[in-house]
C-alpha cells in the first residue's frame, strides 16, 4: 500500500545528523558509561509538589475529557503571564492550550500556511522545524545566518528570503545555540513581517532561561500583535517534558479556528495535567528559577573552562540549555568530531550539522547533567579540540 507523499517525506532526504546520538543510545543500551550531552532535557524529574497537585486533580476525578481549549483558568494564567511579562493586554480567548509545543507548532503552521506555501525558518534550527512544515504541505525555506552575528538573522538575509513567504518562524531563547535575540534583530524581523505580509510563529518556550539580556516578544512590538502567534510550554521552564502541556497565544480569531482544529485532532489535554500547570504557574517565578537554576550556574562554569583555552571558541551563551561551541579550528567538521569525541571519550554530543549548514563545524552541548561531570566533560572536550591545533 502507498503512504502518502506528506508522510513519507516528512523529515526530507540526506542524513539526519542523530547518528552521534543514536550511536550513544546504543551504547548506553549496552551498558557502556556514556555522558549524555545531547538531549534538551533536565537531569531532574518534574517538581514532587506539581506532581501532588496532578495526582490530586486526577484522584478528585479530573480524569475525563478536557475543554478542548484548555480549561478556562490555565488560559487564563497563562493570559495574565504573558500580559504581565510583554505587558500586551491577553485575555483567555487568545490562549489555546495544547499537547506542548511541538503540537502548538503544528497547528500554528496548520492555521497560516496553505498546501505549498513557503515557510521561513531560521538556520541554525531546532532539529523538527522543517518537517513539521512539511508536515501541513507547506515549504520549508531556511534563512541563513553566520556565527559572526551570533546567528542573528540580518536584513539582507530575510530580505532575499521574504517574498512571496507565508510565515516565519523564530525562536528566542535559542536552540540549538543558546542566543537571545536583541531588541534590533526583532525589531529587523517585524518589519520584514509587515512589509511583506507575512505571520510571525514566535517560539518563546526557553523564556525564562535568559542568563544575558531580556526577552523580549516580538508581539509586543509596533503592528505585531495581529500577525503573531507565539508558542509557550511547561515543558522547559518546569521541567514538564512528559507532561505534554503548552499554548499558542494569539488573535482570537486565529484561536477560534486553531479550537476546531484540536476539536478534530488532539482533542485537547488531560485535565489533571492543566490542573498541575495551573499549580506550577502559581508558584510563579520561584519555581521557574529553581528549575533553571543548574543551567545558568553551568553556564557560568563553561565560561571560565572556555575562557582558559584557546582551541574551541563559543557563540554567546545568553539563554537556554545549550552551548554551541566552535570547533573549526580543530579542521574537523562537527559530524566528525562529535564521532570522534564519543569514540575516545565516551562523551556525546549533537554535531551543529544536525541543526542546519549555518551550525557546520560546530557542536551543540546540552549543559543537562550535573556540575561535576560536566565540568569533566567540557574540559576534556576541549583538550580533544587541543590536540587537533
Ligand atoms: C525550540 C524548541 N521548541 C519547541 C520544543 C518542543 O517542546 P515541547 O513540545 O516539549 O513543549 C522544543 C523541545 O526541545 C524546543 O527546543
Amino acid at each position: 500500500m502507498q503512504l502518502s507523499k506528506r508522510i513519507s517525506t516528512l523529515t526530507g532526504d540526506g542524513s539526519d545528523g542523530w547518528d552521534v546520538f543514536n550511536r550513544a543510545r546504543k551504547m548506553i543500551a549496552s551498558g557502556e558509561p556514556v555522558i549524555e550531552l545531547t538531549i534538551g532535557e533536565h537531569d531532574v524529574r518534574t517538581d514532587p509538589t506539581i506532581l501532588a497537585a496532578m495526582d490530586a486533580s486526577a484522584r478528585g476525578g479530573h480524569t475525563g475529557y478536557a475543554t478542548v481549549a484548555g480549561v478556562n483558568a490555565l488560559r487564563e494564567r497563562v493570559a495574565s503571564r504573558l500580559t504581565e511579562r510583554t505587558g500586551v493586554a491577553t485575555r483567555p480567548g487568545n490562549v489555546m492550550i495544547t499537547p506542548g509545543g511541538q503540537s502548538a507548532l503544528y497547528s500554528a503552521h496548520h492555521a497560516v500556511c496553505d498546501e505549498g506555501d513557503v515557510a521561513l525558518f531560521i538556520d541554525p534550527y531546532y532539529a523538527t522545524y522543517p518537517g513539521t512544515i512539511r508536515g501541513v504541505g507547506a515549504v520549508p525555506r531556511a534563512i541563513p545566518t553566520d556565527a559572526s552575528d551570533a546567528f542573528q538573522p540580518g536584513r539582507d538575509a530575510l530580505e532575499a528570503a521574504a517574498p512571496g513567504a507565508r510565515s516565519l518562524l523564530i525562536n528566542s531563547p535559542n536552540n540549538p545555540t543558546g542566543v537571545v535575540y536583541d531588541r534590533a534583530t526583532l525589531e529587523r524581523i517585524a518589519q520584514t513581517c509587515i512589509a511583506h505580509d507575512i505571520w510571525l510563529i514566535s517560539d518563546e518556550v526557553y523564556d525564562t532561561q535568559v542568563w544575558e539580556g531580556t526577552h523580549l516578544s516580538p508581539r509586543a512590538l509596533p503592528g505585531m500583535l495581529e500577525r503573531t502567534l507565539v508558542v509557550g510550554s511547561m515543558s522547559k521552564s518546569h521541567a514538564m517534558t512528559g507532561s505534554r502541556c503548552g499554548w499558542i497565544v494569539g488573535p482570537e480569531a486565529v484561536i477560534e479556528h486553531l479550537i476546531t482544529l484540536a476539536t478534530h485532532t488532539t482533542y485537547g489535554v488531560p485535565g489533571f495535567v492543566q490542573d498541575a500547570a495551573i499549580y506550577a504557574l502559581d508558584q510563579g517565578p520561584a519555581l521557574e528559577d529553581k528549575v533553571s537554576a543548574p543551567f545558568r550556574r553551568r553556564r557560568d562554569l563553561a565560561q571560565k573552562v572556555l575562557g582558559a583555552q584557546n582551541a574551541v571558541t563559543a557563540v554567546p551563551s545568553q539563554g537556554a540549555m545549550y552551548l554551541m561551541l566552535d570547533i573549526r579550528a580543530t579542521g574537523l567538521s562537527g559530524e566528525e568530531f562529535a564521532n570522534a569525541l564519543l569514540d575516545a571519550h565516551k562523551i556525546a554530543v549533537m554535531p551543529g550539522e544536525s541543526f542546519g549548514q549555518a551550525a557546520a563545524g560546530h557542536l551543540r552541548v546540552a549543559m543537562t547533567v550535573e556540575d561535576e561531570v560536566f565540568l569533566e566533560a567540557l574540559e576534556r572536550l576541549c583538550a580533544f579540540a587541543a590536540s587537533y591545533t
